[in-house]
């Protein structure tokens, strides 16, 4: 795992693109896993430019996103597929029936998820991951618990999280109580891995996954056992490794 300080949101932003476009370089066709929420929305923004001006291609580029909310559909301004068209699919020449996000509105949502994993399989594997991190430590939809869950799943949301993503509802009764997401498997099969965290709600979240003992009470601590990982932080965010001398140390300045 290499942590990496950003300045701020916006170098955060610039170093998370250039990563993704460099895999985009190396391999055009490459299947990424994207992420939603707040945190990449400014590397999504950089690559649109990058596009714009003639220096990114996604004509041959697949993607898997980590997570839907079950009983929302793609066209209503909460889902995930949504947030995706509007804040990249949208805005580059991706090829839109190569882009995938779980249905949420799946009858069988069991029979979804396995059908999830299978095209993520079919695909060959995600070669490059994108990930945020919940202050809870979630990654995906995969919410603190006894167990990682392996495959695409439906999950119980906690309230942390309903309550935290209430900012984008209404209130706060409007959040699905459900998702479904992809499991800890789906995820750590990736070839790389590009873990973003910003802001001092993620500091002990950050602390615990990089640091800490890996067990599923903060599931993004499962990160340590992958061999490519990148976490790329603003010092809010880094707050707590700063403070402890013993870690303080492996961070990559610039
Ligand atoms: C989103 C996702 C979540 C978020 C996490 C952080 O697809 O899977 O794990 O990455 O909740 O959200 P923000 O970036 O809004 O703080």
């Amino acid at each position: 795992m290499k942590i990496y300080a950003a300045k701020d949101y916006n170098d955060l932003s610039r170093k998370a693109a250039n990563i993704i476009s460099a895999q985009v370089i190396l391999k055009p066709n490459a299947v990424l896993g994207l992420a939603t929420g707040s945190t990449p929305v400014g590397a999504y923004k950089q690559m649109i430019e990058w596009h714009k001006k003639g220096d990114l291609d996604f004509s041959r580029v697949r993607s898997v996103n980590l997570d839907e909310y079950k009983g929302l559909s793609g066209d209503h301004d909460q889902s995930y597929r949504y947030f995706m068209n509007h804040n990249l699919f949208d805005h580059v020449n991706i090829d839109k029936a190569n882009t995938n996000v779980p249905n949420g509105l799946a009858e069988d949502p069991a029979a979804e998820c396995r059908r999830y994993d299978q095209v993520i399989r079919d695909m060959g594997g995600i070669d490059l991951q994108l990930l945020g991190i919940g202050g809870n430590g979630h990654i995906g939809f995969n919410e603190p618990c006894d167990v990682f869950e392996k495959g695409t799943h439906v999950v119980t949301l906690t309230e942390e999280t309903r309550k935290s993503n209430a900012r984008f509802f209404s209130s706060i009764d409007e959040v699905p109580t459900h998702a479904l997401t992809m499991g800890i498997q789906g995820i750590m099969s990736a070839g790389k891995i590009l873990l973003l965290a910003s802001g001092e709600a993620k500091a002990k979240a950050v602390y615990d996954s990089c640091f800490g003992p890996v067990v599923p009470g903060v599931p993004a601590s499962v990160l340590q056992l992958h061999r490519d990982v990148i976490v790329i932080a603003d010092e809010a965010a880094l707050t707590l490794v700063r403070e402890n001398e013993k870690w303080g140390g492996q961070i990559y300045d610039n």
